[in-house]
């Protein structure tokens, strides 16, 4: 991938998405789309995407929907085989779905928020990464969230049981801190081969993720919120700005680089995150 500009045309990337058929990830999806990205847009449900495709192809765009249930380890290597399968590089690949406020387990027996926000987009950014090598210069994006600082371990016990909070927000910071300690381990691992990777908070955005709170305190808390579309600019800040091309493994917040919890400075647990991922995901680079 040549170096891009914001404002630059995309025209001849191929740029995987996952959870595009709402919230951010939907806007970040009709930006790319925009400016002239092939887009694979990875989600749970065909027909809830579709109003995504046909807005895209509506405007001449270029866009086709994989299934994915990053909740189904054995849902995400279908997924990456077909994306595999589809026989393109991969420019930049943005693992920006997410749950938060949800209790439970995944298929495979993992703490909903941990398996489903990291495990998944984990053995997903695996399996995929020979594509990602063969696109170089090319970028991993991960969605995380300023929650991330209200952590500072991960209970590798808790993350193999069912949700223990009743919010469910303790969960999703430990899953948010994992997204952070990935995209270092990553660029570890992957920034020599020129596949760079990017942790983005992208806001307090009135997008889905809020449908679990009560109707009238969601419209209200929702007033306060930024959209989906400026949710979207950090996220399209790292997968296409020049100014960014040579960073590898950091944390960025409102389009600029921030300081994340300190304890991701700690190589140890990035890769310590890494070796359980591994064990958990059955799958390495
Ligand atoms: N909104 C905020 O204020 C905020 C703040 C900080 C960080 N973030 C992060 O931003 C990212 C996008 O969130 P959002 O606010 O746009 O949320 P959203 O509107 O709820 O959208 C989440 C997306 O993730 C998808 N998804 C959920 N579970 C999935 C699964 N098991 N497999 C595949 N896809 C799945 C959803 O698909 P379905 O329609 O099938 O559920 C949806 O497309 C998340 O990583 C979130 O943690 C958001």
């Amino acid at each position: 991938m040549e170096p891009a500009g914001p404002l630059s045309d995309l025209a001849g990337r191929f740029i995987v998405l996952t959870g595009a058929n709402t919230g951010i990830g939907r806007a970040t999806a009709l930006a790319l789309a925009a400016r002239g990205a092939s887009l694979a847009l990875a989600g749970r449900s065909a027909a809830r995407t579709q109003p995504v495709l046909d807005a895209i192809r509506a405007v001449g765009g270029d866009a086709r929907f994989f299934l994915l249930d990053l909740a189904d380890l054995a849902a995400v290597r279908r997924c990456a085989e077909q994306l595999r399968a589809h026989g393109r590089p991969i420019d930049v690949l943005i693992n920006n779905a997410g749950i938060a406020s949800q209790r439970g387990l995944t298929t495979d027996g993992f703490e909903l928020a941990f398996g489903t926000n990291h495990l998944g987009h984990f053995l997903l950014t695996v399996l995929l990464a020979d594509r990602l090598r063969a696109a170089a210069p090319s970028r991993i994006v991960n969605l995380t969230s300023t929650s991330h600082y209200e952590v500072a371990r991960i209970d590798y016990d808790a993350v193999r049981a069912p949700t223990r909070t009743f919010t469910g927000l303790h969960e999703y910071a430990i899953s948010k801190l994992a997204n952070v300690l990935f995209t270092r381990e990553l660029a570890r691992r992957l920034g020599p081969s020129g596949v760079h990777s990017y942790a983005v908070h992208p806001g307090v955005v009135a997008s889905d993720i809020w449908r679990r709170v009560p109707w009238p305190v969601r419209a209200t808390m929702k007033r306060f919120m930024i959209s989906n579309e400026e949710g979207a600019a950090t996220a399209l800040y790292c997968a296409t700005s020049q100014a960014v091309a040579d960073h590898d493994g950091r944390y960025y917040d409102r389009c600029r680089e921030g300081t994340p919890n300190p304890v991701v400075e700690d190589a140890a647990l990035a890769g310590l995150l890494w070796t359980r991922s591994v064990r958990f995901a059955g799958a390495d680079l």
